[in-house]
């Protein structure tokens, strides 16, 4: 005879197995009484890390106002910074149907431990360094994006991220026209378009993290939150940013091996750790356990920004 715990534990693993069935026979889950615990604990987790970058993006953003030379450029980074704000509150909104305050996860979270990329917290030193990483950061992030809104099986995440989607493309779409253009306007633009791509490109490559075989955890693949592996989107990454160069006629770190159709990086360390102080990447290969923790310690900016953006009205009231 099993014990009470016991039961519960089977009907628990039934209830999993039931809507793993479900998921892999290609059924869109619409109803939220229909997730099961662990399936729900990823949806969360990924949805929270979703909202909670989509904000680091906007102290970020506003450090490129202050070094963008017309009217002009100022109006794309407000709609930037606007956009952004969109994409924390359509995910945001989401997050809330799981019993959250999203208010408290964007705006009034432990400034130290904000979940985000440290490209977020250097600030833009010129214009060309912004465009720069909307042409080949807005490319990255889109790609997680995109995966959920073609892939997910949970119905109303993919629906979420359809405007979201369409302004990341935008975004990424509007830099790699005014990289172009700082690229072939002077031989002072053209410096520094080509100082920028050596800082951001790099960001891009690191951009999702461990490689697969060295990636604990498969559930979000499993329950079809997502689709598309580390590996799999470093790769479509690697290949449209570097089409994209080839293209503009821009030297990047990387190359397509005519032979086999294959993209490879060359002449960059990876994975690499950066010195914040320097503003510039060691150059050195390293171990993903000392990247990670690297990672982790964050730009100069941190946690001045995530203080900064609770002290004003950036969201406030917008939940
Ligand atoms: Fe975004
Ligand atoms: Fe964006």
């Amino acid at each position: 005879m099993s014990t009470p715990s016991a039961t519960a534990e089977q009907t628990t693993n039934d209830a999993e197995e039931a809507i793993l069935a479900r998921i892999h026979a290609g059924e869109l889950i619409e109803d939220m009484d229909d997730l099961t615990p662990r399936y729900r604990a990823i949806l969360e987790r990924t949805l929270e890390i979703a909202a909670q970058s989509e904000v680091t993006v906007l102290t970020w953003a506003y450090t490129a106002f202050r070094v963008a030379p017309d009217i002009g450029a100022k109006v794309a980074i407000c709609g930037t910074i606007q956009d952004e704000v969109g994409h924390a509150h359509q995910q945001g909104m989401l997050f809330e149907r799981f019993g959250f305050d999203m208010q408290k996860v964007a705006f009034e979270a432990d400034p130290r431990k904000y979940w985000s990329l440290p490209i977020m917290e250097f600030p833009v030193r010129n214009y060309a360094e912004f465009v720069v990483s909307q042409a080949f950061l807005d490319r990255a992030g889109r790609f997680t994006t995109w995966d959920i809104e073609l892939n997910c099986s949970f119905a109303p995440y993919r629906r979420t991220l359809k405007k979201v989607n369409f302004e990341e493309a935008y975004h990424f779409r509007h830099g790699s026209m005014w990289t172009e253009y700082y690229l072939k306007q002077t031989a002072e633009t053209r410096k520094l378009v080509e100082d920028a791509v050596r800082w951001i490109f790099p960001w891009g490559y690191h951009w999702y993290g461990r490689p697969d075989d060295l990636k604990g955890y498969p559930d979000q693949l499993n329950y079809k939150v997502r689709a598309w592996s580390n590996d799999t989107m470093r790769n479509k990454w690697l290949r449209s940013a570097t089409d994209f160069a080839d293209r503009v006629g821009l030297d990047v770190p990387a190359e397509k091996d005519p032979s086999t159709g294959e993209y490879r990086i060359t002449d960059m360390p990876y994975p690499m750790t950066f010195d914040a102080e320097k503003h510039d990447w060691e150059w050195q290969e390293t171990t993903w356990d000392r990247a990670i923790g690297n990672f982790k310690s964050g730009g100069p900016m941190r946690p001045a920004c995530y203080e900064r953006l609770q002290r004003e009205e950036w969201g406030d009231r917008l939940w």
